[in-house]
């Protein structure tokens, strides 16, 4: 099965041995972990995205399933969604533990890209049957209409894009921090800690078909689990020496978690 496009001329690409190939010649190595970068930038594919650090900290911190409340709530929507055998696409796969998570737990396809290089080698490590490439949700690689169920957490939102790869009857399901969502953790770091403001990503042409919210109070045991949390938030980046210091004080942490979870479809079904 291949929905995946040359990212140069837009036309098919099939794989080929270890490369992809378009019918125009331009053509794609498979890097030794399985995945193809798809990214036509003048930068390196390594220095944009997220870096290697937090590629490790989302991964050493997501394989302990803390998060599961959202990947199972995720899989709950795909099965009520009737799709048989669905092609779904992981939008900002980050280093790929939802797709990975999903796809042992529902029969589907699925394909999953990120910009950053560091994020997709962790995910074509699971060698998972999965396919991933690195490439920018501002121009997927993806054919037209041939996803049918997208997913997107904690990314940027692009609604052109998201829209044109989806099925007429495609959904795109999006998560974002929910207001608690870390609290106990910021009331840590900051003095005056404030609240997510849970507001959906702007949609013009894609339709709000539901909300829902998960909750769920998570016990991080060690200095090792703490540290994996805070370094893969943006807080890790916007947090003076001083106040970061407040948190190696913890060995334990009793945290929430919460998700808002919208789920998008097209607007004519
Ligand atoms: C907070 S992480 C979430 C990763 C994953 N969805 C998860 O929840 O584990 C955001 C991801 O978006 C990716 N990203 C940011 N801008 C992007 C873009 N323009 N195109 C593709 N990926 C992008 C980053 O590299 C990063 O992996
Ligand atoms: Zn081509």
């Amino acid at each position: 099965m291949t929905n995946i496009i040359c990212p140069v001329c837009g036309k098919a690409l099939e794989k080929d041995n270890r490369s992809y190939k378009c019918e125009n010649r331009h053509s794609f190595d498979e890097a030794k972990e399985g995945y193809v970068n798809l990214l036509v930038s003048s930068k390196a594919g390594s220095l944009i995205g997220d870096n290697k650090d937090m590629a490790k900290s989302r991964r050493d911190f997501l394989s302990k399933g803390y998060f599961s409340a959202l990947s199972d709530e995720i899989v709950k929507i795909i099965g009520e969604s009737r799709k048989l055998n669905p092609l779904i696409c992981d939008i900002c796969c980050g280093e790929g533990w939802y797709g990975d998570y999903i796809k042992s737990r529902f029969p589907c396809c699925m394909v999953g890209f990120d910009i950053s290089k560091e994020m997709i080698r962790l995910a074509a490590k699971r060698h998972n049957g999965s396919t991933y490439f690195v490439a920018n949700l501002s121009k997927i690689p993806l054919q037209s209409q041939s996803v049918d169920i997208a997913f997107h957490l904690f990314a940027p939102f692009h609604e052109k894009e998201f829209s044109r790869i989806i099925k007429k009857d495609g959904l795109i399901i999006t998560a974002v921090a929910g207001e608690d969502h870390l609290f106990e953790l910021k009331e840590i770091l900051y003095d005056t800690p404030y609240k997510n403001d849970e507001e959906p990503p702007k949609a013009e042409t894609l339709k709000l078909k539901e909300k829902r919210k998960v909750k769920k109070k998570i016990h991080l045991s060690g200095k090792e689990d703490i540290d994996a949390l805070f370094r893969m938030t943006p807080y890790y980046y916007h947090t003076s020496e001083k106040d970061k210091a407040k948190l190696e004080l913890y060995t334990e942490l009793d945290v929430t978690v919460e998700f808002v979870i919208y789920i998008y479809g097209k607007t004519d079904c």
